[in-house]
């Protein structure tokens, strides 16, 4: 390689580095349970993960422990109160109309500014989303759930995405639907579900092997690894627990999981004698909605019913007038989620790499890390300054980052940061000026090497010098720009 083309190269990465936003790609593994690597490891891919960044013992999910909550949860760190997708079926009385996974799943249940529709938000922001539990996503790259996608084909897609020379994108989100369909089938403790957990780690290795080949994204992506829920055992052995034998089914209306229910009464009149039959269900716990524990922060939205059920772990109860009559065979049914956040069993996975966070870092406090604090982390990676408010604590992401400071940048926006912008300038008028003479060393280098040059360079390449005249003028631009930008940075 001659010095004009290396130092063309460098021109190219730092206009690169200079003009697209850190790139960030979060994938979900859904239904992993926090403790399945140590269940089922070592996992040589988790493990490579954990040494190349930060990781925690375990993250509490959101009060309902369902797969659509707590997806909407992860990109907008809001409760489910706040955020409204209380349950996988809703039912919402100020319009009448019903939320279901199987159904009807339009925008108006999903009202609040994702981490991608952010980031879409300001200049070269593209976002780039695979599957994620949520229809129609308008960002800049977008495609549907497919159950039979296989996890390398959405990676491929993905990493094409980052490098697509003309639109790339600088943050992505990808969903898998493992280990949540053998967990349903076997329980969280089954041979399958050994064999599943190698396949998710397979699938690990596959991604940072593939990040690992490409140095763009080996030096500016950053990765977070998470899920939205564990998985409880469910044995099976006892008959199904219906609603309807407990209740008079035209006094109310019943919309949620086998885990959670949300009952809407269609008289407040009858709330005591409801209330005293529901009561009788074995294994749940009723809670009339001003009751609700203030710990789930599950209370605040008229999606939320009158009275709610919660099963207790390992239990399921079951509608006869769900899913058309088809009556629940306990016998296929191992698994479940749902249940009280705080459960173990419920907890699930946390792992990010790049070059803003630490390296071989864990996070051992079993009680700090929820998933509503993962969105101010994506909002500080990707660099984002105005991120809405959410639900999360800035000092539980903060051990993960290099620079811990960073935090205090997101809440105050202009603090005296005088001094740092003055010391970054300095940096980078050094760095101007070792770039000038590399340029300056470089043009006479090549103007050495051509008059060396064969006949067939010099019919198939243009006339060095005058590229680097070109360059040298698009050189200056660029940094022209760049000066004027860094002038009052903080972050540089
Ligand atoms: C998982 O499978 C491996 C063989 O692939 C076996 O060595 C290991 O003991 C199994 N782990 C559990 C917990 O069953
Ligand atoms: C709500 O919708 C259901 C069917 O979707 C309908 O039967 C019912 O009459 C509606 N209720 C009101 C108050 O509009
Ligand atoms: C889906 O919901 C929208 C908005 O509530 C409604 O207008 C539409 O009719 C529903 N479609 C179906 C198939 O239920
Ligand atoms: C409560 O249960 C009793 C006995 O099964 C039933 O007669 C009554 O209708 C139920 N009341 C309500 C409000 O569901
Ligand atoms: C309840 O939610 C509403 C918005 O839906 C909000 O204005 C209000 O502050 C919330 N109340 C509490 C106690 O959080
Ligand atoms: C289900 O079985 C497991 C393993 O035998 C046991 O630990 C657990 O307590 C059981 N759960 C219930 C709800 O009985
Ligand atoms: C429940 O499923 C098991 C296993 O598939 C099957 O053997 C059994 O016959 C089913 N029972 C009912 C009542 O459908
Ligand atoms: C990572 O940390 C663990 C424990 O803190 C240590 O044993 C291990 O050597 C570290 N690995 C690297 C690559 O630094
Ligand atoms: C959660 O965040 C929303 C949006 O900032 C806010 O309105 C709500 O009060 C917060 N809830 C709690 C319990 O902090
Ligand atoms: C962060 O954004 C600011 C503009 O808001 C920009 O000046 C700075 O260079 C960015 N930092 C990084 C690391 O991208």
């Amino acid at each position: 390689m001659s010095w004009l083309s290396f130092v063309l190269l460098c021109y190219k990465s730092t206009f690169i580095l200079s003009q697209s936003p850190p790139l960030l790609l979060l994938v979900s593994f859904d239904g992993f349970r926090f403790d399945y690597p140590q269940l089922y490891g070592p996992l040589q891919h988790f493990s490579r993960l954990e040494e190349q960044g930060v990781h925690a013992h375990s993250m509490i999910p959101t009060f309902t422990t369902a797969t659509f909550p707590n997806h909407y949860t992860l990109i907008t760190g809001l409760y489910e109160e706040v955020h409204g997708l209380v349950s996988d079926q809703i039912y919402d009385s100020t319009t009448n109309s019903t939320f279901q996974i199987s159904g009807n799943m339009t925008n108006q249940w999903w009202p609040f500014k994702t981490i991608w529709t952010i980031n879409e938000q300001r200049p070269e922001g593209r976002s780039g989303v695979i599957g994620w539990p949520q229809n129609q996503i308008f960002v800049s790259k977008f495609e549907p759930y497919r159950k039979e996608r296989s996890f390398k084909d959405s990676t491929d897609q993905m990493l094409n995405w980052f490098n697509d020379p003309e639109e790339p994108i600088n943050f992505g989100a990808i969903y898998f639907p493992e280990p949540e369909l053998t967990g349903r089938q076997t329980g969280p403790y089954s041979d399958k579900m050994n064999d599943t957990i190698k396949l998710c780690d397979n699938n690990l290795g596959y991604l940072l092997n593939e990040i690992d080949r490409n140095s763009y994204l080996k030096q500016n992506l950053h990765l977070i690894i998470t899920s939205d829920h564990g998985m409880e055992q469910i044995n099976g052995t006892d008959k199904p627990i219906y609603l309807e034998d407990y209740v008079d089914m035209k006094k109310l209306k019943a919309f949620g999981t086998e885990t959670v229910l949300n009952i809407f009464l269609n008289s407040n009149d009858d709330i005591n004698d409801v209330y005293r039959n529901l009561s009788q269900i074995p294994h749940t716990t009723i809670y009339r909605k001003q009751d609700i524990p203030a710990r789930y922060h599950y209370t605040n939205n008229s999606r939320i019913g009158n009275l709610i059920i919660i099963v207790d772990p390992g239990y399921e109860l079951h509608r006869r007038s769900f899913h058309g009559g088809i009556i629940a065979n306990l016998s296929t049914i191992h698994g479940n989620h749902g249940y009280d956040n705080q459960m173990n069993s419920m907890k699930t996975i946390f792992y990010a790499s790049g070059r803003q966070l630490r390296d071989n870092f864990t996070l051992s406090n079993t009680a700090t890390l929820h998933n509503v604090d993962i969105f101010a982390l994506m909002c500080l990676i990707l660099n984002i300054t105005k991120c809405p408010p959410s639900n999360g604590s800035l000092a539980n992401i903060q051990p993960f980052l290099k620079d811990p400071t960073r935090v205090l940048g997101i809440i105050e926006k202009d603090p005296g940061k005088s001094q740092d912008g003055s010391m970054s300038l300095v940096i980078y008028l050094l760095v101007l000026v070792s770039f000038v003479l590399i340029l300056i060393m470089a043009v006479v280098w090549s103007g050495v090497s051509f008059r060396n040059a064969s006949a067939i360079s010099r019919a198939t390449h243009l006339d060095p010098l005058t590229i680097a005249e070109q360059n040298q003028y698009k050189f200056t631009q660029i940094n022209d720009m760049k000066l004027n930008r860094t002038i009052g940075d903080d972050n540089l």
